[in-house]
């Protein structure tokens, strides 16, 4: 994990948050190819489940809601832990991680009795800060595609099933984030809320935990990193019927990277009873009224970056060095490709390689770096994942044609200047 961070920062995909006043602990800040990792994730995600299917609607709907969907999805009454503070070092625990300790695991120091916490961010609407102007920072992206079942119904009429997707910040209050980018109090999440007939609900969640599954792998996770874990009932939200987790193995352990969960008709029924509004669907062939059970795929886009990035970092050895590279899938790599000039001093060469950069810009994620020996660019490029490297040299001047390198096999093919494009486009599909 140590090197996962160190590579991190020193690369710019993830900074501490506010560093420069000493960090503010558990907030990090995406870097330049940090971002470029998330939004590759993302789109993947987004192509996948909205643009490859007939029946996902997108949406982005607003972090701050009316503060009745929060009684209505039982958040304000539900959504706690139990805390116990320490007297001494005011360290503060999980009471289910103290697993019935009476003493501060620290310090030795006496604990409170534990008390619940609710883990929703509060904040006022408005210049007064009184209880009529209390609202919440989301903490789940779904309460906003459930208050607007009955829009995506009105305006695209689908039938049963379908489903609404989104991705977008979440806020929790957690007592004990930590593990770099895993457990945090401002947070992304992508999430379905899927919405099916009560009679096909077991079906359908079946289909959905197999779904998710795959979808880790086809971005090229490593098979034995990944497990399904279904919930006991002791384990499942007050919302739940059945969930299963997709655990990652990451190096602190198997943990939680999304979770598939049958939520069934719990939220339309809640809504529908605090709002007044009838939340029921019509089922035309039937003609019949009722309220569709939802089955929720519900993934940390964090997690998985984070997931990806570990599953992804290589050590290897090559004659006395070792290389560390990072094999990431090429949807996710953040740059596709790097053009060098091989003598940085020979201005024919740097123009030729920088004219080539800016014309592949157009069509991939390209960077340009003359700011040192060949041997340091590849090991620069190596660390981000960049899928080709290629280099402009005397004999470029001559044969228009150049070198490129292959991340992985590290194997060096002369293409032509002008077949560079498609060369790229066909590795990259
Ligand atoms: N709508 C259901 C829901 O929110 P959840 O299991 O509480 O379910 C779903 O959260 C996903 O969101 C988790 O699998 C995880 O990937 C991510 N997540 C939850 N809390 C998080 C946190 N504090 N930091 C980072 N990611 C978090």
């Amino acid at each position: 994990m140590d090197k996962v961070v160190s590579l991190c920062k020193r690369r710019g995909f993830i900074f501490q948050g506010s560093d420069i006043y000493g960090g503010l602990s558990n907030t990090w800040d995406y870097g330049p190819f940090g971002v470029e990792l998330k939004n590759n994730l993302k789109r993947a995600w987004w192509k996948s489940l909205v643009y490859e299917r007939n029946d996902i609607f997108g949406m982005d709907t607003a972090i701050l809601m009316h503060p009745k969907v929060w009684e209505a999805s039982g958040h304000v009454d539900n959504f706690f832990d139990l805390k116990s503070d320490c007297k001494s070092c005011k360290k503060r625990f999980k009471a289910e991680d103290l697993k019935g300790k009476k003493f501060c695991p620290e310090c030795g120091g006496e604990l409170t009795e534990a008390r619940a916490f609710n883990l929703m961010f509060k904040t006022y609407q408005g210049p007064i800060e009184d209880a009529a102007n209390l609202i919440y920072l989301r903490p789940e992206t779904a309460q906003g595609m459930f208050v607007n079942f009955l829009n995506i119904l009105d305006t695209k009429h689908p039938k049963l099933p379908f489903g609404i997707a989104q991705i977008g910040k979440s806020f929790r209050n957690e007592i004990t984030p930590g593990n770099f980018t895993f457990r945090t109090r401002e947070f992304e999440q992508m999430e379905i809320e899927y919405f099916v007939n009560p009679a096909e609900a077991d079906k359908i969640y079946e289909y959905w935990v197999d779904a998710r599954f795959d979808w880790y792998l086809g971005l090229g996770m490593k098979a034995d990193n990944l497990r399904k874990r279904p919930h006991d009932k002791t384990e499942l939200a007050h919302y739940a019927k059945a969930c299963t987790d997709m655990e990652y193995n990451f190096p602190f352990g198997w943990s939680e990277l999304e979770g598939v969960a049958n939520r069934t008709n719990f939220d339309l029924k809640q809504h529908a009873a605090l709002s007044g509004k009838d939340m029921r669907y019509f089922d035309e062939v039937a003609k019949e009224r009722f309220y569709p059970y939802i089955i929720e795929p519900s993934g940390g886009v964090d997690r998985s970056v984070l997931a990806f990035l570990t599953d992804a970092y290589n050590e290897e050895k090559v004659k006395d060095e070792t290389r560390v590279v990072m094999k990431l899938n090429k949807e996710l790599a953040p740059v596709k490709a790097a053009v060098f000039p091989l003598l940085r001093n020979r201005p024919e060469i740097v123009e030729l390689a920088k004219k080539i950069a800016q014309d592949l810009k157009k069509s991939f994620v390209t960077v340009y770096d003359d700011t040192g020996a060949i041997g340091k660019l590849y090991r620069r490029q190596d660390e981000v994942g960049t899928l080709c490297c290629i280099t402009v040299d005397v004999q470029s001047l001559e044969d228009q044609q150049v070198t490129v390198r292959d991340r992985d096999t590290m194997l060096q093919d002369r293409i032509n200047i002008d077949q560079l494009k498609q060369y790229l486009e066909k590795k990259l599909t």
